[in-house]
């Protein structure tokens, strides 16, 4: 059965994990749900879906929590999500099914892959070590989750009943209030005087949520949170609210670089 995976990232986890997944089933295409923002259903052309996605917030980001009801699920018989995280997940699994059931379809199987965490406005990015045990993790839970999907299992990882109330309380205490607000969140972004003037910020943003005024980044207002712009910037120049982040690393995915991240403003052309 072929399979449309839907994918959204900002430092390429999730786009790592959907390459495993997708190579470990043959036949699935990668679509970026970032350029497919502007339209308003979304036709879905297999019988087999997946989305891959971080979590935020201990939820999913706004990109992916409006783009699952968009989705024509009439011909989909196995729906598939993969949120990748740094140990937290909370209510994505649950929030997903949520979304899927609104779309007029179901969630058969949701996964919380535990990965690099890259939210740097909290804590500090771990060592280079750390990146090579998650690789090795994650490639272990993308062979399995491979056999759960290839089987048409039911397979919801939402968490023992303990995790189901620390995410609820986490969602409702902290998250909820950042999800709402993270779109202008972007206002707390700032730029050091070592910025090399070099664009990169702007070329990966995948929402164009950047434009260059006088060689400078300016944030629009329109941001997902997904920190590729901090993340990617080689002078380390972009900090959340001023000195907070500077002494902080700066993480992306090995195997994902800068055209991957900008990549997803484009649909792919008709396979
Ligand atoms: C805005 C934001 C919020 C996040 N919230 C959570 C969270 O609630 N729980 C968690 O475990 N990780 C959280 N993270 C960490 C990411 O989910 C994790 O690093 C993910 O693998 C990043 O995926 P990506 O590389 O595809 O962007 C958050 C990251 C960001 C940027
Ligand atoms: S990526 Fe960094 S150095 Fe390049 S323009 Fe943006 S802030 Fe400046
Ligand atoms: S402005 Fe930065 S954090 Fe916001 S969506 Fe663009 S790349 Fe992501």
């Amino acid at each position: 059965m072929r399979t449309t995976l839907y994918y959204f990232t900002g430092t390429g986890n999730s786009l790592a994990c959907a390459r495993a997944i997708a190579q470990g089933l043959g036949e699935a295409d990668l679509v970026p749900i970032a350029a497919l923002r502007g339209q308003a259903r979304v036709g879905v052309p297999t019988e087999r879906i997946g989305i891959a996605c971080p979590v935020y917030f201990y939820s999913l980001p706004l990109l992916v929590r409006e783009f699952i009801p968009r989705l024509e699920l009439s011909g989909v018989k196995y729906a598939f999500l993969v949120a990748t995280m740094g140990g937290l997940p909370g209510l994505a699994v649950e929030h997903g099914e949520d979304l899927f059931r609104k779309a007029g379809g179901e969630l058969h199987a949701g996964f919380a892959v535990r990965m690099f965490a890259n939210y740097i406005a909290e804590y500090n990015v771990r060592g280079a070590r750390s990146v090579q045990a998650m690789q090795k993790r994650m490639e272990r839970r993308a062979a399995e989750i491979v056999r759960i999907v290839q089987a048409g299992r039911r397979h919801l990882e939402k968490g023992g009943p303990l995790d189901r109330l620390l995410g609820r309380a986490m969602f409702r205490l902290v998250g909820q209030k950042f999800l709402r607000e993270a779109r202008t969140r972007d206002r707390l972004f700032t730029v050091d005087p070592s910025c090399v003037h070099c664009g990169t910020c702007a070329y990966v943003c995948p929402v164009e949520n950047i434009r260059m005024v006088d060689k400078s980044p300016q944030w629009l207002g329109h941001c997902e949170q997904c920190l590729a712009c901090i993340h990617f910037c080689p002078v380390a120049a972009i900090q959340i609210r001023g000195k907070q982040t500077r002494m902080r690393g700066r993480y992306h995915h090995p195997d994902v670089r800068p055209d991957d991240i900008a990549g997803q403003r484009l649909a792919p052309g008709p396979s």
